[in-house]
């Protein structure tokens, strides 16, 4: 290597127990080895905070593979390539990779789902949001399961967030009324005002039912599931016969004690007396359609169809409040960590 490098890297200390405490995560550090053939020395610059990093914290059966105990948290990156001996991947080449909460990420050519960014002159960033995981979310779930049809209406909770921000605007192109659930008075009129939302409620205010009520007079024929708990009870009993339910995530027990015997908006769905068509996907079901999906979506934020806003934390240092906030609702958009300059 032309320099020796250090990496600083945020590890699980321990499993939390509810929500995240002091000395459940730890910062090390550890000097960068030699590259081997084949490798290259990725430098994060972005590093996105997603809720999923908090149940892979916990030892959560049915889920994605639990992070070790003294691993790396896991979390997708844009990042730089600084040295390298790959034909591949060439110093100054910007790349999306799952390299979690470090530094510098020592990759080998061989690795999956390490892209290059084709950003067409967007900022980097957008490619961990909107144009990124989170926007192919919103639209797979959207798109697949939601099925939207021009008048219809759509409820999307936590929808002031990435996902959600993202999905309200699709549905809206597609000739959809669309309502957003979020927490407190400024995220509605944000919803409102900047992200061409119809309608917003703050499911914090009381009476969620009542007050979506009043704002779908005609039902509800699609609720895209960001939340689950109390939210999604409120909102079971206004669907239409036919509704559609993408269960994209349920982050209100993410923080729980027990996520395995947590109650689930499987379980809110399931138990209705005419149950609508619902289910729990992932992004990574439609992964053969990953170029043709995030280039579709780069277009829509290039020519404004998709507005985005971000909520950045500056340095690996700041990384664990800023996901402490993003659990508690601190985010409007998308929440980054800027790790360094390029
Ligand atoms: N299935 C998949 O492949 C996939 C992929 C990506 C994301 N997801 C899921 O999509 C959802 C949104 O993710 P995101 O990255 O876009 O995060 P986000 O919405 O940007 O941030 C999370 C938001 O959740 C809301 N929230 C937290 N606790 C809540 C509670 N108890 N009740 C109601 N709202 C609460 C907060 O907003 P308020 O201020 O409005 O409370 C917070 O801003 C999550 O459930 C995530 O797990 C799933």
């Amino acid at each position: 290597m032309t320099r020796e490098y250090t990496n600083r890297k945020i590890v699980l200390n321990r499993r939390p127990q509810g929500d995240l405490r002091d000395g459940d995560l730890s910062m090390l550090s550890e000097p960068v080895r030699e590259l081997s053939q084949g490798e290259f020395l990725l430098k994060t610059i972005w590093l996105s905070l997603d809720p999923y990093m908090r149940p892979r914290m916990s030892d959560i059966k049915n889920y994605l593979q639990p992070i070790g105990i003294g691993k790396v948290i896991v979390g997708e990156t844009v990042s730089v390539v600084i040295e390298s001996k790959s034909e591949k991947y060439k110093q100054g080449d910007f790349v999306t990779c799952f390299s979690g909460w470090q530094e510098y990420f020592l990759a080998h050519e061989s690795m999956d789902n390490i892209y290059h960014i084709d950003d067409q002159g967007l900022p980097l960033s957008v490619f961990l949001g909107s144009a990124g995981m989170t926007g192919r979310t919103a639209y797979s779930g959207l798109t697949f399961i939601g099925k939207p049809k021009r008048g219809e209406t759509l409820v999307v909770s936590a929808a002031a967030g990435s996902v959600g921000t993202v999905v309200g605007q699709l549905a809206k192109a597609q000739g959809c009324r669309t309502v957003g659930i979020a927490g407190g008075a400024q995220k509605c009129q944000f919803l409102l005002d900047e992200m061409g939302f119809d309608a917003a409620v703050d499911y914090r205010a009381g009476d969620l039912t009542g007050r979506l009520k009043s704002v779908c007079p005609d039902g509800i024929d699609i609720y895209f599931e960001n939340v689950g708990g109390d939210v999604a009870k409120a909102v079971a009993p206004l669907l239409n016969k036919g509704a559609r339910v993408p269960i994209c995530g349920y982050v209100s027990a993410y923080n729980s004690q027990d996520l395995n015997t947590a109650e689930t908006p499987m379980d809110i769905f399931g138990a209705l007396s005419e149950p609508p068509e619902f289910r729990y996907f992932q992004v990574r079901e439609w992964h053969d359609q990953y170029h043709q999906i995030t280039g579709l979506l780069t277009e829509k934020v290039l020519n404004g169809e998709i507005k985005y806003t971000e909520t950045i934390a500056q340095g690996l240092d700041s990384a664990e409040a800023a996901f402490i906030g993003l659990l508690g609702g601190a985010n409007l958009g998308k929440q980054l960590v800027k790790v360094a300059d390029y």
